[in-house]
């Protein structure tokens, strides 16, 4: 069988899935590094309740593709708009907040064909910055982002519950 990839523009209608594929590929590859299951639980819980995917895909600053594999959903990307960065001065910039496959598909260049229509997106508003935070110890991810030209600019302490963690801010001219 010919695998088909499909990238769609979320809606309001994807809420539910939405919110399913970022718990699932957040605790799949974030689970491991946080230490206290008491503060991932509290950030999931937070972060990817159907309450809050619904505030943030009805926010028109936030812009979410979801990626298919045959029909099915295996990914997806959340791209903030006009997302300011002190690292990147004056200049017209959006967020890759997320951009997330699911275990079982990585590296089917799922990942790649994301990113690829985020920045086509972002290109198509007219933004001159595209930039992202990463965990350090995600080098899968890092490795991915140098590859596709994007050049460490700073780095923040991202904090989950009470525990900060050391995240790379990462960025590509459009
Ligand atoms: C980061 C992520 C979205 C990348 O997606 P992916 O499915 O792994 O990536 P792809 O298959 O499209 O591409 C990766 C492969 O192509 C290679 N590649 C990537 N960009 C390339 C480029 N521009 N040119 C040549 N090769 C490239 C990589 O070396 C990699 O090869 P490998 O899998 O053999 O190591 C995915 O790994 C993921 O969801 N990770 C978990 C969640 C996560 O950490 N998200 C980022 C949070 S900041």
């Amino acid at each position: 069988m010919t695998t088909t990839h499909k990238i769609k523009l979320a809606t309001a209608n994807d809420v539910e899935l939405l919110a399913l594929l970022g718990r699932v590929t957040f605790r799949e590859s974030h689970g491991n590094y946080i230490e206290d299951k008491t503060n991932l639980n509290e950030y999931l819980d937070t972060s990817f309740s159907f309450e809050n995917t619904q505030k943030q895909i009805n926010d028109s600053n936030n812009v979410y593709f979801i990626i298919y594999k045959n029909n099915f959903p295996v990914g997806y990307s959340k791209l903030v708009l006009n997302a300011t960065s002190p690292f990147i001065p004056n200049k017209r910039s959006c967020r890759l907040e997320r951009i997330y496959v699911l275990d079982e598909f990585i590296s089917q260049k799922f990942g790649i064909d994301l990113l690829n229509k985020t920045i086509e997106k972002a290109q198509e508003l007219n933004f001159e910055v595209i930039w992202l935070s990463v965990y350090i110890k995600n080098t899968k991810a890092i490795n991915f982002y140098l590859k596709n030209n994007f050049e460490e600019v700073g780095s923040i302490s991202f904090k989950i519950s009470k525990q900060g963690y050391e995240n790379p801010i990462l960025a590509k001219k459009l």
